[in-house]
């Protein structure tokens, strides 16, 4: 990475410090009330402390112009000013629904600027805060020293590089095939990324504190606005590699309404690098479909040991899935906003639609990838079974 100028190295080594002092101190009053989700009328002092300072910061690197450092440079400065919108949303600075127009009118100029530039959207991304976090001393870039926040953080980016891992031995098959000796190899680093997919997802499953997540973790992804337009929030499935293990493994199809609608949606959340081999990976057929067109080798050796390995690979898929639903939303979205006022409801999910549309997506997804028998979604069951029929 090129060195940084004065004024980007400036607000980097604000946002290490005094903006997570002024996050802790804040969260720390928003705890003690009864209505924990409440932010109106708390630590207005710190609230405007942290904007002025901020814009500060902003308004040097606005003067400044584009610099020109490097992708890198320019993508790690994005997240720095998101991070700065999302805790401005995050503490009612700022309110999409009260604004037409985010009043961080600096901090927008700039994201839009640099996100325009490089191709990804103006607001922070999970990339800045999981993959591409640059730790100093150990310690990488976070809104608070929570230890429910860091413990996220890095059970998120332990689930994505697992992800990721299974995605590229996916990836690598294709020019193979399915027939291929090698391909086995392969099917096992999946299977192995995956399995870590699961184990840490369990451990952040038991670890994670739900009212902490809930009420001083979660509001830092809420949509905000940049410039006139709300940008939902981070999620960590924002990468490429999820979906690329969906598409290859012919469990949800690209041809698809709601399933295309979604990857259209998360293309400029993603890295331009992952927005590339999602596109290339859109155009490619399934080794499902490979797997499909073989069944007449089913007696050879190579078919039974590359298939039954494929569907652990499908079936572990699924768990992963099943275990996010069912687990993680269930438990830290689902649950506590049974509990919370009705007032803050609107305000619960971080890409926006109302609670249970959202859970109703999230569980279509589910059943594609665990290939579900469902009668109103496509998913890939009753392939999977023909498979199935054909192990010896
Ligand atoms: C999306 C909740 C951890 C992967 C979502 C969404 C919710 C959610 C509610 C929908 C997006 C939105 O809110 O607007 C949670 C909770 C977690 C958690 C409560 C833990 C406390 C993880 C982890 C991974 C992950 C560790 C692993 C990489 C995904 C993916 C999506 C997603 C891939 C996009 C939708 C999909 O393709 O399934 N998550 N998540 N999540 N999350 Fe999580």
């Amino acid at each position: 990475m090129k060195p940084m100028t004065l004024n980007v190295e400036a607000f980097d080594d604000w946002l290490r410090t005094r903006f997570v002092e002024l996050n802790n101190e804040l969260e720390h009053l928003y705890w003690l009330q009864t209505d924990k989700a409440n932010v109106t009328g708390v630590g207005d002092d710190l609230k405007a402390q942290l904007e002025t300072e901020g814009r500060k910061h902003i308004c040097a690197l606005l003067d400044e112009g584009n610099t020109d450092e490097g992708f890198d440079a320019a993508f790690d400065l994005l997240g720095n000013v998101g991070l700065y919108m999302a805790a401005c949303r995050r503490h009612e600075i700022t309110e999409p629904t009260r604004e037409t127009q985010s009043p961080l009118v600096e901090a927008s100029a700039l994201a839009m600027h640099i996100g325009a530039s490089i191709g990804v959207t103006p607001r922070f991304a999970t990339a800045h805060l999981t993959t591409h976090n640059l730790a100093r001393d150990g310690k990488y870039k976070r809104f608070t020293d929570l230890p429910d926040e860091r413990l996220f953080v890095d059970y998120n980016t332990k689930g994505i590089l697992a992800y990721k891992r299974a995605a590229d031995a996916l990836l690598k098959i294709l020019p193979l095939g399915v027939s291929h000796p090698i391909t086995a190899d392969l099917l096992k680093v999946a299977r192995q990324a995956l399995q870590d997919v699961m184990d840490s997802n369990t451990t952040l499953f038991n670890e994670l504190d739900t009212d902490r997540f809930f009420y001083c973790v979660r509001p830092y992804y809420k949509p905000y606005r940049v410039g006139s337009q709300v940008y939902r929030g981070a999620n960590a499935g924002d990468f490429a590699g999820i979906n690329v293990i969906d598409l290859l493994l012919g469990l949800c199809y690209a041809n698809e309404p709601s399933y295309s609608q979604m990857l259209v949606d998360k293309f400029l959340y993603m890295m331009p690098e992952d927005q590339a081999i999602l596109r290339d990976c859109m155009r490619r057929s399934s080794l499902m479909e490979h797997f499909l067109a073989a069944t007449g080798a089913k007696e050879q050796s190579w078919y039974q040991d590359n298939l039954s390995l494929f569907l652990e690979v499908c079936e572990l898929h699924g768990q992963t899935a099943i275990q996010h639903h069912d687990q993680l939303v269930h438990k830290y979205i689902a649950e506590p906003s049974v509990n919370m006022q009705q007032q803050h409801m609107s305000k619960v999910t971080a890409s926006g639609p109302p609670l249970h549309v959202l859970i109703g997506a999230l569980e279509k997804l589910r059943d594609r990838r665990a290939a579900a028998k469902r009668s109103d979604i496509r998913t890939a069951w009753q392939d999977v079974a023909r498979l199935k029929a054909t192990l010896l």
